[in-house]
């Protein structure tokens, strides 16, 4: 049975392994496919879905197969750059970008809206976070959220504007976890937080640097990392450490693929990591990645 867990204070429920719907929005992923995980992660107890306007056809998709189900699941979406001649991070561009994402979900609410990677001197202004306030006021969103990291991210919690954070958290990028994430967790008026990245795009996958693939970076730090994973499988490592990482509501593995959404759901029912491992990461983590900053 796959752990609920109290998102923030929010009064939203969400699993301990959430969907990232960024791979069924890709052109590759055939309409059956993206049905079969979206249908199948809630078949499975999976209660929160994240997207993004900018997922390709992922909104769209959600809303299609899943808008007779849309009261079994949170559904967090993010958006606030140009359209429809508003300009980047402005109040018109994040409005009309809850109106789309609306509409694409078949959705009458938003449970949570991401202003995605905003960075921090917009959110100095004040003005994009009144915008947000309004749109929940009006029903049109649940929760208002921040989706970002190093600097943007601290500056985000520590204002107490937002119900709901979305950052990358993961065995070989721990800056948000470590000077955000973990401290928000001591706080009562704490904001949900959703774990993006959570198995570090799985590098494992690649026998080779995967040059100028997204997962490059990721890559590099796993190698300098040298970790052992003992008897666990990568996949599992990594997810456990996220899904029980301190602060941490929900991790949100990407994947189109229902056999590796299933395992994913097994892996993390196996609990937290044993405390040696524990240490054994923070460790390597000492030893080499102290400095490294979020990738963003
Ligand atoms: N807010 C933001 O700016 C932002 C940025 C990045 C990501 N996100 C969100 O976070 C979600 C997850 O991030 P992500 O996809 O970048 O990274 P991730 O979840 O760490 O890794 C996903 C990758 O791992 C593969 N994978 C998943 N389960 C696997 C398994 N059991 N074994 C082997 N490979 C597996 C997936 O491919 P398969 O399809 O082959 O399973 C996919 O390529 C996204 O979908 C999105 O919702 C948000």
């Amino acid at each position: 049975m796959l752990e609920q867990r109290d998102f923030g204070a929010t009064g939203l429920r969400v699993s301990a392994v959430g969907l990232g719907a960024g791979q069924i929005g890709e052109d590759d992923v055939t309409e059956e496919e993206a049905a079969a995980v979206l249908h199948g992660a809630i078949d499975a107890g999976v209660t929160l879905i994240d997207t993004a306007a900018s997922y390709g056809s992922s909104e769209e998709r959600i809303g299609r197969h899943l808008a007779g189900r849309r009261d079994e699941f949170v559904l967090s979406t993010k958006g606030g750059q140009a359209i429809d001649g508003n300009a980047d991070w402005t109040p018109g561009a994040v409005l009309a970008s809850i109106d789309r994402s609306l509409r694409r979900t078949r959705s009458e609410r938003l449970d949570i809206f991401f202003l995605h990677s905003c960075p921090v001197d917009v959110l100095r202004r004040g003005d994009l976070q009144e915008t947000l306030d309004d749109a929940v006021a009006a029903g049109k969103v649940g929760v208002a959220g921040y989706s970002g990291d190093n600097e943007h991210l601290a500056f985000a919690a520590d204002s107490g504007r937002f119900g709901a954070i979305e950052t990358s958290v993961n065995v070989v990028d721990q800056w948000n976890l470590r000077n955000v994430v973990g401290r928000v967790d001591r706080d009562r008026s704490a904001p949900g937080v959703i774990a993006k990245r959570p198995i570090a795009n799985a590098p494992w996958r690649f026998a080779e640097r995967p040059s100028g693939h997204y997962a490059e970076l990721y890559w590099e730090r796993f190698r300098e990392l040298d970790l052992d994973p003992g008897e666990l499988d990568w996949g599992e490592l990594a997810l456990r450490f996220t899904a029980y990482a301190p602060g941490v509501h929900t991790a949100i593995v990407g994947t189109a693929k229902p056999e590796h959404l299933r395992r994913n759901i097994e892996a993390a029912g196996r609990g937290p990591l044993p405390a040696e491992t524990l240490t054994v990461l923070d460790q390597a983590w000492q030893r080499v990645g102290g400095n490294w900053p979020s990738s963003t």
